[in-house]
């Protein structure tokens, strides 16, 4: 197969890669491989794509390449190759900005700055301008600037306008339509959609008249974020009118600029993720060590592409996936009440790791040990198994999945699964601590899965991913498969 050093490509080449391979959620090394995979089968129409393909124009302001030459950005974000115009006004969480920018460029965003006269006060326009690589425009009657590129061109040559941080003064000119200086002016002309992030005096943030400015932005469509409660920068003053932390503006910004498309949209999709709990008394109980990594994963991803999303979830560590509707659950039976709940629903995917039996008469008081006695006898009777009654359930999902954590005899044991519970797909994976996947402890709490899908066409094998790719994976095959089997009337 033929090869390309990345690092010999001349930089606008190396750009139009690096913009394709995020907008593919792939790396560089990813994309440049399969282009050359599909180069080799004759077509060369993809690559003259890598030299021609640019996910917005803008052609009167030449606007810097986003991430710096020697770092690729971070795939995969949805607003990769997109321009936002960033107006910083005068608030200490200003510095917050600079981070902003950065987060901003290295997943692959085109930057461009604009500082009021009162953000000077806190942050210098030559340490925004450093990391945004382009000139930052501070004055509405600069000859220079207005000759060059126009407050007009300005307000529309980029996807997003974002003020962060947006103080009640800035706040208060939008909602009246006053344009006296360059941020305001360029708010009022602008016609693409507005993002702020409120920043302020928790009393300036609670005042009626900045209550009343938020509302009329929000009726004139404007975008939160935040203010978030806590600590203030001034000391002793806490409450609400922190700046939201830089990274939840990255994934607002993500969220409003993402086109992908969402083929999932329409369709509901209930996923069990994480163990159960079951009590034996108060303060004990039978559990395993399942992570809730997996089934999160697959949550988020079904969620990405569209689905409305309702997770039931056993106690977990890991922080809830975003655009899903969470369900906290503790025991088996529990679960089972929360899924059937959920009912109907078009996807199933059942990751949890139901604890197969729980303590017969769960005590009302601590078991005492008693001295000399040996261990209180612990009788076991089996919870109901969750898969198996949604495949004879008179709502049952039109696409049912299940796990299989196996640690031998894999497959035949997927099998057997498959038909007793009559789910239409078996994910099966082999949970032995010494499965060779991952990092020592194998599956079970680490990041990486190896599984086979098993169906009544057969068995695919998939080779080791991350728990993220499974979940990706899964989703999109899920997708196709609804895409085949859905009858167009
Ligand atoms: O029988 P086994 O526990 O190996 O089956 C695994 C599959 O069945 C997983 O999809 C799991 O979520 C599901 N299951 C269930 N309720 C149970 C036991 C397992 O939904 N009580």
């Amino acid at each position: 197969m033929a090869s390309i050093t990345i690092r010999n490509l001349d930089e606008s080449t190396k750009q139009a890669l690096r913009e394709r391979a995020a907008q593919n959620g792939r790396s560089m090394e990813e994309e440049a491989r399969l282009l050359l995979a599909e180069l080799e089968q004759g077509s060369p129409g993809l690559t003259a794509g890598i030299v021609e393909h640019k996910s917005t124009d803008y052609p009167a302001i030449p606007v810097a390449a986003a991430g710096s030459s020697s770092e690729p950005p971070i795939a995969g974000f949805p607003a990769a190759g997109k321009c936002v115009l960033l107006i910083i006004s005068g608030g200490i969480a200003a510095y917050k900005s600079l981070d902003l920018i950065r987060r901003l460029r290295e997943r692959g965003v085109h930057v461009r700055a604009v500082m009021t006269a009162a953000a000077q006060q806190f942050i210098t326009p030559l340490s925004v301008g450093a990391l945004t690589a382009d000139k930052v425009f501070t004055d509405l009657f600069d000859r220079e600037d207005e000759q060059d590129v126009g407050h007009i061109r300005l307000a529309r040559n980029c996807d997003l306008i974002v003020v962060a941080p947006a103080t009640a003064d800035l706040m208060a000119k939008m909602a009246n339509g006053l344009a006296n200086d360059l941020a305001s002016t360029v708010l009022l002309a602008t016609n693409r959609p507005v993002l702020i992030a409120p920043a302020m005096n928790p009393a300036m943030w609670s005042h009626r008249a900045t209550r009343r400015n938020a509302e009329t932005l929000r009726r004139d469509g404007i975008h939160f974020i935040g203010p978030m409660a806590g600590e203030m920068a001034e000391s002793g003053e806490a409450g609400e009118g922190r700046m939201a932390e830089p990274m939840q503006i990255v994934e607002r910004i993500g969220e409003l600029l993402d086109t992908r498309p969402k083929p999932l949209r329409g369709k509901r999709a209930i996923v069990t993720s994480g163990p159960t709990h079951e009590p034996i008394d108060p303060v004990r109980y039978i559990a395993n060590r399942s992570s809730g990594k997996q089934g999160h994963a697959i949550a988020a991803a079904l969620a990405e592409l569209g689905a409305e999303v309702i997770l039931v979830s056993g106690p977990v560590s890991i922080p809830d996936p975003r655009d899903c509707e969470v369900v906290r659950v503790e025991s088996a039976r529990e679960m089972q009440r929360m899924v059937e709940a959920a009912l109907p629903a078009d996807i199933a995917v059942m990751v949890a790791a139901v604890a197969d039996w729980r303590s017969k008469g769960e005590a009302t008081e601590k078991m005492k040990k008693e001295g000399g006695k040996g261990p209180s006898h612990l009788e076991l009777t089996e919870n109901p198994d969750i898969l198996k009654g949604l495949g004879h359930h008179k709502q049952r999902p039109g696409l049912l999945i299940g796990f299989a954590a196996e640690t031998e005899k894999i497959v035949e044991h997927a099998q057997a699964k498959l038909e007793r519970k009559k789910a239409d797909w078996i994910v099966a994976n082999d949970v032995s601590p010494d499965s060779g996947i991952g990092d020592a402890g194998g599956v079970m709490g680490g990041d990486r899965n190896r599984v086979r899908i098993l169906s009544r066409d057969g068995v695919e094998e998939w080779p080791e991913l991350t728990k993220k790719q499974v979940a990706e994976r899964l989703a999109a095959r899920i997708c196709d498969h609804l895409a085949a089997t859905t009858t167009i009337a």
